[in-house]
């Protein structure tokens, strides 16, 4: 399903600390996975697992309860400790996250992204090493390699993915871009030729682009970037080979800068679901978001097609902007066996498909039956098989969380009028330190 070539850019992207590439074949083997309903090891005796998450609402919460069932399932004595905390992308939890481990007051378990995010809980030494439970679990084959390779440092391996999500997706509200006089159909190649679409919809009255608080526009910027430099140039920017201050960045900058003077003004004090709601509910024409937007727009029962339509980022056809949330055993977690349980069960086919059919993400799994997903998430298992990879900046897979933070920083300076273009392209080229 997967070739190393398309996940050599995020490979290289994050990896670039000298991380462990595991062997890029054998992917799709017949699951070994232990038997479901049988609890093994040590997760007999588990009595309690605190999961920390930040999904508290919508499609995440409903993604969540999937796994929730699973492990009354699977381990009806483990009772499930919600330790989640609102806020999309993590936007409280992480800091949230980060005293508690410093406190060494680690909850039992914790999603963290794979890619550089991870990293950086591994260079801590917050993660546990957590191979042997690959082996008894029967993971080993159940995961696309390169993927794994990103969870992997030095040989050992810190957590267990539950999905891929794409954070490069359009959403939209056919009957506002109707009403714009828009073909409803249509896609657009480029950003130009979607500001033509964007001037359309502004002047019918609606908001053209809905946007919420930083983070979400932090992921704007980056499938703007994706969008004008290409997959290439985008990856140049996480391994020092494209420069930060060169032209075809101060454009990308610039389209950045022309698509938030579509975007609602109130944005700051929203998150992503506020914003795509203002899609569902015909206030906004266009709103850009990962595809947890899928798991929302269902628990609203909405149908693709008619109530909203979706595309790649204008100019990211072919590329999908790739995240994976990962569950990890951190270091003295109170209930390691509850934990075990918990990964046993994220890691599990049941898992898995319970969990994304309600996310909107894809299975990590490459056994998953993609019959049983909606009709964004076939869309999302073709192009997952055929696109180029790249990692998603604002989600963890591209950038340690200090140069997220710092480009977070300076992307809400910039929107909120605190910095002009220049100074915004200086202190994301100093971002990476
Ligand atoms: C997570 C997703 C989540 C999204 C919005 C991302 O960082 O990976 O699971 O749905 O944030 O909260």
């Amino acid at each position: 399903m997967y070739t190393p070539r398309r996940f050599a850019g995020v490979i290289a992207g994050v990896m670039a600390a000298g991380l462990a590439l595991t062997a890029c074949s054998g992917n799709g083997g017949s699951p070994t996975e232990s038997a479901s309903g049988t609890a093994s090891g040590s997760m007999g005796t588990a009595t309690e697992v605190e999961v920390f998450t930040w999904w508290t609402s919508g499609g995440e919460k409903a993604g969540l309860d999937g796994l929730v069932s699973v492990l009354a399932d699977k381990y009806p004595n483990v009772t499930f400790v919600n330790g989640a905390v609102a806020g999309g992308a993590g936007s409280a939890a992480k800091d949230l996250l980060q005293s508690r481990l410093q406190a060494n007051d680690p909850p039992d378990t914790f999603q963290a992204h794979a890619g550089a995010e991870l990293d950086d809980y591994i260079a801590a030494g917050q993660v546990q090493d957590i191979s042997d439970l690959y082996t008894e679990f029967g993971l080993t084959d159940v995961f696309p390699a390169d993927l794994l390779s990103l969870l992997t440092v030095d040989g050992a391996i810190y957590s267990v993915p539950a999905n891929i999500h794409r954070a490069n997706v359009v959403w939209a509200n056919p009957s506002v871009l109707e009403a714009a006089g828009l073909d409803s159909t249509a896609t657009y190649a480029t950003m130009s030729d979607w500001f033509t679409a964007l001037d359309a919809v502004q002047a019918s009255g609606q908001t053209a682009l809905s946007i919420a608080t930083t983070w979400t526009q932090v992921q704007l910027l980056e499938t703007v970037l994706i969008s004008d430099l290409g997959a290439d140039g985008y990856i140049g920017l996480w391994d020092g080979t494209t420069d930060w201050t060169g032209s075809d960045v101060t454009a990308a900058l610039e389209d950045f800068q022309k698509l938030m003077s579509y975007t609602n003004t109130d944005r700051d004090g929203l998150d992503w679901p506020d914003a795509l709601q203002m899609v569902v509910d015909g206030t906004a024409g266009f709103n850009v978001m990962g595809d947890w937007a899928a798991g929302e727009l269902d628990t609203q029962s909405l149908t693709a097609g008619t109530d909203y339509i979706y595309f790649p980022v204008p100019g990211t056809s072919g590329i999908f902007d790739f995240l994976s949330d990962s569950f990890t055993l951190p270091v003295g977690a109170p209930h390691p066996d509850g934990a075990k349980a918990w990964l046993d069960v994220v890691g599990s086919l049941e898992g898995q498909t319970a969990f994304n059919i309600a996310k909107g993400s894809i299975p990590a799994r490459t056994d998953a039956d993609p019959s049983l997903f909606n009709a964004y998430q076939q869309s999302a298992i073709k192009d997952f098989a055929s696109d180029t990879i790249v990692p998603s900046l604002a989600h963890g897979a591209a950038a340690p969380i200090a140069q997220l933070n710092a480009i977070s920083d300076a992307t809400s300076k910039f929107t909120s009028g605190g910095s002009d273009l220049a100074t915004f392209q200086t202190e994301l080229a100093a971002s990476a330190g």
